[in-house]
């Protein structure tokens, strides 16, 4: 009983005192936040992140992520001179009249609660003032607002500025001035980068931050729209971390009416610590014990958190546009191994599928393509991809669709799923160093997240200038709805996109490859 006692107390004085990471400790505790904003209001949203700090701090997190834009409204901007007053008067909580309100309080909670806090929100730099062209960078005299991640320490300072270099659209907002990267050490022996949404898609920063400063955890707020069948939030999140190596701290805007939800902490091979891809309007913190090595798992972990497939059908999710362009083929019932070519991608399938008791069924494609591919109209960036990917019908223009309502029973059984993927080995770009190309290997189960680590297996195969990537499902159980060796090209980013294949394309196709064929056959005699 004394020994119970003496236990109890020990627990409420740990409790009570937030526990820190330190450089020696092999673990450091990461939070992330998956926020949905009930109102536009500054001050709702900054006493909101204020509790979910606090929340975060009892809970023993170092740091705590919030997401992409949820803290500011299309009115609100705040200053960051990180060059100008951050260098006399660093923590805003103690010089409030030289800071703005949501600014400095973020700065009081990350003071009172000891905790690292990443928020992103509107930055306005106002290079018509002399005194902001002495010490920032201004290439013109105007007026800029940004899309930037602010870090503050547990002192409650500023020490990090980082501005968005890949707009996703956003008219109001100014791509960083030059491409800085994020960056900071903190005092329990971690260093992070961090860089905000689409950047992900993008070799700078996401690959060059990765490669060039030999980081190995990244901090992610992002409001992404959910795209099937390859890149939907938490499942790309994932792939990053896993082909990259890296710890990732992925905190997504809950906003499922537009298709923004997803957020989690992964580490490396290891795959999702914990996650969450929810299909309602929800706000939630998610905490786990990182270990400082990526995927080197010695404790256990919550793992995804799986909501009721049903919950999915308000979540909007976009198509990706080359799925038209895909060099495909439909899966048939039973055995097949084939091999598809596009470009400089070679992709052999050997699949062999049955159905489930679901009178509404899901179809499957095999697909192949390298080329350029749309984001949504805002930008274009070369991809490749072998892939198997669902159709809610025999023709090419179903794909990537869900069946709405949710309806059960409709994925197929893959009694066996290989993907053989023969694509060019990364090479590096020298002024940058970074690798010019990337691949993942990314999956979708029917809730809307990745399959775990351990329901697939991958390998990579460097064979001089092209790699071989072996991708196989483990887990037959399985209800997937897309399983792809899938990967960004960087040197054709901005081109024009691949034409779809049209019927009458191909038709063409099948016309001139006959002609050749009887001329090859001709000459023959
Ligand atoms: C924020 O606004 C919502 C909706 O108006 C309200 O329910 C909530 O209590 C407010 N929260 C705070 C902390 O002001
Ligand atoms: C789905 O299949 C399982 C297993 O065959 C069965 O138990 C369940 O009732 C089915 N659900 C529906 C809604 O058909
Ligand atoms: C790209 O598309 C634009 C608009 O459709 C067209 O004018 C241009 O010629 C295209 N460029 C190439 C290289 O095909």
């Amino acid at each position: 009983m004394k020994q119970l006692c003496i236990v109890v107390a020990l627990v409420s004085v740990f409790g009570l005192s937030f526990q820190k990471s330190t450089p020696q400790d092999t673990h450091y505790v990461a939070a992330v936040v998956e926020y949905h904003r009930l109102t536009t209001n500054v001050q709702n949203n900054t006493a909101r992140y204020v509790s979910l700090i606090q929340e975060a701090a009892r809970q023993n997190a170092d740091i705590v992520v919030f997401p992409e834009l949820t803290l500011t409204n299309a009115q609100y901007t705040f200053e960051v001179p990180i060059n100008g007053l951050v260098k006399e008067q660093p923590v805003p909580a103690l010089y409030p009249s030289g800071y703005d309100e949501a600014i400095t309080a973020i700065s009081q909670a990350a003071l009172d609660n000891q905790i690292y806090v990443v928020i992103n929100g509107r930055e306005s730099l106002d290079c018509r003032l002399a005194a902001t062209r002495a010490v920032e960078y201004c290439p013109e005299e105007k007026a800029y607002i940004f899309n930037t991640n602010v870090v503050f320490d547990r002192k409650g300072a500023i020490i990090d500025r980082y501005r968005k270099i890949n707009l996703f659209g956003e008219v109001a907002h100014t791509p960083a001035l030059r491409p800085e990267l994020g960056k900071f050490t903190t005092d329990f022996g971690v260093t992070f980068g961090h860089f905000v949404c689409f950047d992900l898609m993008f070799q700078v920063p996401a690959i060059q931050v990765v490669q060039k400063e030999k980081i190995k955890n990244v901090i992610f707020p992002t409001m992404w729209f959910s795209e099937l069948p390859y890149l939907s939030a938490v499942q790309i999140q994932e792939a990053y971390a896993y082909s990259l190596d890296v710890n990732f701290l992925g905190a997504g805007a809950n906003n499922v009416r537009v298709g923004s939800a997803g957020s989690g902490i992964y580490s490396g091979k290891a795959g999702a610590l914990i996650s969450t891809m929810p299909g309602v309007s929800d706000t939630r913190l998610l905490v786990a014990r990182v270990p400082k090595v990526p995927g080197q798992i010695t404790e256990p972990f919550p793992g995804p958190i799986y909501d009721n497939p049903t919950t999915h059908d308000n979540l909007k999710l976009i198509i990706d546009p080359s799925l038209a362009s895909h060099k495909s083929r439909l899966l048939v019932p039973g055995f097949q191994e084939f091999t598809l070519e596009d470009g400089d991608v070679s992709c052999t399938f050997r699949v062999n599928i049955g159905r489930r008791t679901g009178n509404e069924y899901y179809r499957y494609r095999a697909g192949a393509f390298s080329g350029v591919r749309s984001f949504s109209g805002v930008a274009t960036g070369g991809m490749r991809a072998c892939s198997v990917y669902a159709c809610t019908g025999d023709e090419r223009d179903t794909c990537g669709m869900r069946f709405s309502p949710y309806v059960a029973n409709a994925t197929a059984i893959f009694m066996e799923l290989t993907i053989r993927a023969t694509m060019p080995t990364p090479v590096v770009t020298e002024n940058l160093q970074a690798d010019g190309s990337v691949v993942y290997p990314v999956s979708l189960s029917v809730a809307t997240l990745p399959l775990e680590t351990r329901e697939y297996s991958y390998a990579k195969v460097p064979s001089g200038d092209r790699t071989l990537h072996i991708y196989s499902l483990e887990n037959k159980a399985a209800e997937l709805y897309s399983f792809a060796v899938w990967g960004r090209q960087f040197s054709t980013d901005g081109q024009n996109a691949t034409d779809p294949i049209t019927d009458g394309a191909s038709v063409h196709f099948l016309s001139h490859f006959m002609l050749v064929l009887v001329a090859i056959v001709l000459r023959q005699f």
